[in-house]
C-alpha cells in the first residue's frame, strides 16, 4: 500500500513538475525552469531572445508608425526581443518591460542593459584611476554602488567590467580598463564582478556584469581603436585571457565579445576564443553579446559576404546575442530551417540567456527594478556620493613632491589657481557618463574654495577644447589661443605657489579617442612654461584618461599629481589630496612613456638576446638611439607623504610554494599606506619569461616609526605559465624574487625552486 501511494505521489509531482507553467514555479530549479520554457518555444521566439535593440524614442507615448522604429516596437510585441539596452529611468524601462511581459505569448521579461562604466548617474572615478588605488575593497564596493544606483534606475545588467589589458596609451579606451598587468587586471576584474553582481543576483540592488571585449580589443595595432589585432599565442594566453577567466571564477553573468579581428578572424566570428577557450575549455555557463553591430562588420572585415552568413558565421562561433546588428531576427530562422544553424545551438543560446533572467529574478517580478520611492531615494544619494568622494581620493597618484612642496598649508600661503580644467564640471565625469548630469562634478577651484574660505586666485590661462563636446563627436583642441596667458601670469606672480590643473578634457579619452600625440593638448605646455617663467613653485594636477608625456614637466616642475577623471566628487578628492588631510597611496597601473614612439611600453617586457649596453657607444644592443627604454613614470610607481623602507626580505621554499617575508617600515611622522609589491622573474623556462611579473601586493596602513611583517606565498599558480598550446606548465629552476614599493623594486634576492 505504501508503495503504491509513493507512486501515484511521484506521479502526480513529476507531471505536476513538466507541466507548462512549471517555469513559474519559484520551487523549481532553474534548469528544470529553463527546459520547461524552452520546450514551449516556438523557434522565432528563442531567436527573439537572441536579439538585442537600443532603445526607442517614444514608446511610452504614441508608439512609431514607419520605419526601423516601428518595427523594433512591432518586434517587442511580437516575443521577438530578448534584451533592450540604453532604456534607463524606472518609467521607460516600466515601459518596454510592460510590452514584453503582457503583449506577448509567454511574457518572457527583458533583461536591460547599460554601460554602467564607473556609476550611473553619480560617477565614481574612471576604471583606470580606481585601478591605481589597488584597493580591491574599494573598487568592489565602488561596483556595488554603481550597481545600486542604476538598479534603482530600472538597469539590470551592466556592460561592465572591460578586462581588456592594453600596453598602449594610444588607445583611448585605457580609461575604462585596469591597465597594463594581467596580474592587477584579474584581482581587480573579480572585484568589480562581485560588486555590482553581489552576493544574490535576485537581490534588487545588485546586476549582471559582462566581461568584456572578448578578446584581444586592448592589443589594436597602433593604438588605433577597432583596429587588427595580431598577437603570438604567448601572449594571448598569458597576458590577454587571465582576466577574462578571472572574472568566470567570479561567476560572471555575461560576456562581450569585440569589434576587432584577432589573427585573422573577427572575434564575433571567432569558434576558437567563444567555443574551443570560453564555453569548452573554461566551461562557462553564461551568454555572449555580440558589441554594437559587430555580427554585420564582420562584412565590412571582408569575413561574411553578407547578413545572411553573418548570422551564420557568429552564432556558430558563439555570439548568443545579437546587439543591433538585426542579423539574428532576420536570417537565423532561415538558417535554421536551410539546414546551416542546428536549432541546438539555438537552444543552447536561449538557454543561457533565459537562465540569466531567471537568476535575476525577472520571472517573479519583471518590475522589481522598477520602484520608483527607490529610484527617488537611491539616484544621487549621500551615501553614493560619499561612496564616490572615498574611492576618488584613492586613486589620486603623486607622482613627484620635490622640497616638500606638497601638502598645500591651509593658512599663511598665497595660492594661485590656474587652468581651465581646474574650474571645469564636465571633464570630471569622462566619457561614460550617459545618464550623468553635464556639469555636475565638484570642480578643484570649487574643492579647493572650501580651504581657502573663497581667498583662491583664479585664472583660466587657456581653453583646452572649442566648442560643446560629447560622446558621439570629435573633440576640437585649441592649438593657438593664448589670449588668456596674460591674466594667468599677472595671477601667478602673485602668488606663493601655483596649483596648474593641465590634461584632457572628458571626452578625450574613451570608446573612438586614439591619439598619436600625448602630450598635454593644446597650448597647455606651453602656459606652463610661461607661468613657470614667473612662478616656478608650481604643482601640477593632472586630469586626464590616459598615460600622458610629461618631460618636461617631470623635468622642471616640483611636484605632480596625477587625478586622471574622478567622477562627481574629484574636486573635494583632489582638495583633500592637495592640503594634507589625505594622505596619497595611489600606485600607477601603467606605464607612463617618454615619447610615443617607445609604445608599447611595459614593466613585464622579455630580455631579448641583448637587453644590455655592451661598451661604451657601442649599438649592437636592444634600445632607441635618441630615447632610454625605460618610461617617465614606471607600473606600481606612486608617493605618499610619508616614507617607507624595506628590508629583511627572506624566502624559502614549503612544499610547492614559496614564502616570501620582508619587513616594511614607516620612517617618517605621518600615518601612510604603501602597496607592497611582489614580482618574479622565471630565469629560465622552456618559453621565455618577462623580466618581472606582479604575483602577489598588499596595501598596508602604517603608523609613524611602525615596522609592519608582510608575508606572501607563492603557489603553483603564480609560480607557472601558460605553453603554446594553452596548458598551463610549473618549471623549477632558478626564480628571482623582488618587493618594493614599484615595479623599480628594492629588494630581490633568488631560489631553487623544485617541483
Ligand atoms: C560599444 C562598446 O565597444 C561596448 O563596450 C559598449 O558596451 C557597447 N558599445 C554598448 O554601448
Amino acid at each position: 500500500m505504501k508503495k503504491i501511494l509513493a507512486v501515484i505521489i511521484f506521479i502526480v509531482f513529476t507531471s505536476c513538475k513538466n507541466d507548462k507553467n512549471l517555469f513559474k514555479d519559484p520551487s523549481a530549479s532553474i534548469d528544470q525552469r529553463v527546459e520547461s520554457l524552452l520546450s514551449q518555444m516556438t523557434l522565432e521566439e528563442k531567436i527573439g531572445q537572441m536579439n538585442q535593440y537600443n532603445g526607442f524614442w517614444n514608446v511610452t507615448g504614441p508608439s512609431p508608425k514607419n520605419g526601423e522604429q516601428a518595427d523594433k516596437y512591432d518586434h517587442l510585441k511580437n516575443g521577438l526581443v530578448g534584451s533592450m539596452l540604453n532604456v534607463r529611468g524606472v518609467k521607460d524601462v516600466k515601459a518596454v518591460q510592460k510590452i514584453a511581459v503582457e503583449e506577448t505569448r509567454l511574457g518572457i521579461p527583458l533583461i536591460i542593459g547599460f554601460d554602467v562604466i564607473h556609476g550611473y548617474e553619480t560617477l565614481s572615478p574612471i576604471p583606470l584611476a580606481e585601478s591605481a588605488s589597488w584597493d580591491l575593497e574599494a573598487i568592489k564596493k565602488s561596483a556595488e554602488m554603481a550597481a545600486e544606483e542604476a538598479a534603482a534606475a530600472g538597469i539590470n545588467w551592466t556592460f561592465a567590467p572591460m578586462v581588456d589589458i592594453s600596453r598602449d596609451a594610444r588607445w583611448g579606451r585605457v580609461m575604462e580598463g585596469a591597465g597594463e598587468d594581467p596580474f592587477l587586471g584579474s584581482k581587480i576584474a573579480m572585484a568589480r564582478v562581485q560588486g555590482f553582481q553581489g552576493e544574490d543576483l535576485s537581490d534588487p540592488r545588485t546586476i549582471a556584469a559582462c566581461a568584456k571585449h572578448f578578446a584581444g580589443y586592448g592589443f589594436s595595432e597602433s593604438g588605433k581603436d577597432y583596429n587588427t589585432v595580431d598577437v603570438g599565442t604567448s601572449t594571448l594566453y598569458n597576458i590577454i585571457f587571465p582576466p577574462f577567466e578571472a572574472t568566470i571564477k567570479a561567476d560572471v553573468k555575461t560576456f562581450m565579445n569585440s569589434f576587432n579581428e584577432l589573427n585573422g578572424i573577427p572575434a564575433t566570428g571567432n569558434a576558437y576564443l567563444q567555443r574551443e577557450i570560453l564555453k569548452d575549455k573554461w566551461n562557462y555557463k553564461g551568454f555572449v553579446v555580440s558589441d554594437w553591430g559587430s555580427i554585420i562588420e564582420m562584412k565590412v572585415h571582408g569575413f561574411a559576404k553578407d547578413l545572411n552568413q553573418a548570422a551564420e558565421i557568429a552564432v556558430n562561433a558563439g555570439s548568443d546575442m545579437d546587439m543591433e546588428s538585426y542579423a539574428y531576427v532576420k536570417e537565423l530562422a532561415s538558417l535554421v530551417k536551410d539546414g546551416k544553424v542546428s536549432e541546438t545551438l539555438i537552444d543552447d543560446a536561449a538557454k543561457r540567456i533565459l537562465r540569466v533572467k531567471f537568476e535575476l529574478g525577472l520571472f517573479e517580478d519583471p518590475y522589481k527594478y522598477c520602484d520608483e520611492t527607490r529610484e527617488k531615494e537611491i539616484i544621487g544619494s549621500a551615501k553614493i556620493h560619499e561612496a564616490s568622494l572615498d574611492m576618488a581620493k584613492k586613486c589620486i597618484v603623486l607622482l613627484k613632491n620635490e622640497n616638500n612642496t606638497l601638502p598645500l598649508k591651509k593658512e599663511g600661503q598665497k595660492i594661485a589657481l590656474i587652468g581651465a580644467l581646474a574650474s571645469d564640471k564636465n571633464s570630471p565625469l569622462g566619457s561614460w557618463r550617459i545618464a550623468a548630469k553635464d556639469n555636475s562634478a565638484v570642480s578643484v577651484l570649487e574643492g579647493m574654495q572650501q580651504y581657502t574660505g573663497n581667498k583662491l586666485m583664479y585664472a583660466k590661462g587657456a581653453d583646452v577644447s572649442l566648442g560643446k563636446t560629447d560622446f558621439i563627436t570629435e573633440v576640437y583642441i585649441n592649438n593657438t589661443d593664448k589670449s588668456d596667458f596674460a591674466e594667468a601670469i599677472s595671477v601667478a606672480k602673485k602668488a606663493d605657489v601655483v596649483v596648474m590643473v593641465l590634461g584632457e578634457v572628458g571626452y578625450q579619452s574613451g570608446e573612438g579617442r586614439s591619439s598619436t600625440n600625448l602630450d598635454l593638448p593644446g597650448v597647455q605646455e606651453d602656459l606652463l612654461k610661461a607661468i613657470h617663467k614667473v612662478n616656478s613653485n608650481i604643482v601640477l594636477v593632472l586630469n586626464n584618461g590616459r598615460p600622458l608625456t610629461i618631460n618636461w614637466a617631470d623635468n622642471n616642475i616640483p611636484a605632480i599629481v596625477e587625478a586622471w577623471q574622478l567622477g562627481s566628487q574629484s574636486g573635494n578628492a583632489i582638495a583633500q589630496v592637495l592640503y594634507g588631510d589625505y594622505n596619497p597611496s595611489g600606485k600607477l597601473p601603467m606605464s607612463f612613456p617618454r615619447n610615443v614612439g617607445q609604445i608599447p611600453i611595459y614593466y613585464n617586457y622579455k630580455n631579448t638576446g641583448r637587453p644590455t649596453l655592451p661598451e661604451k657607444d657601442v649599438v649592437f644592443w636592444s634600445h632607441y638611439q635618441d630615447e632610454k627604454n625605460t618610461p617617465l613614470y614606471p607600473f606600481g610607481h606612486g608617493l605618499s607623504y610619508a616614507n617607507f623602507s624595506y628590508k629583511d626580505l627572506l624566502v624559502q621554499q614549503e612544499n610547492n610554494t614559496i614564502k616570501v617575508s620582508v619587513n616594511v617600515s614607516n620612517t617618517s611622522k605621518l600615518k601612510g599606506k604603501e602597496v607592497v609589491q611582489l614580482y618574479i622573474q622565471d630565469l629560465f623556462a622552456s618559453i621565455t619569461r618577462p623580466v618581472k611579473e606582479l604575483k602577489g601586493f598588499n596595501l598596508i596602513e602604517i603608523q609613524p616609526g611602525e615596522t609592519k611583517k608582510i608575508e606572501f606565498t607563492l603557489t603553483e599558480k603564480e609560480l607557472g605559465f601558460y605553453d603554446n598550446s594553452g596548458k598551463f606548465i610549473v618549471e623549477s629552476g632558478e626564480f628571482k624574487i623582488f618587493v618594493g614599493g614599484s615595479s623599480i623594486t628594492t629588494l630581490d634576492t633568488s631560489i631553487d625552486f623544485k617541483i
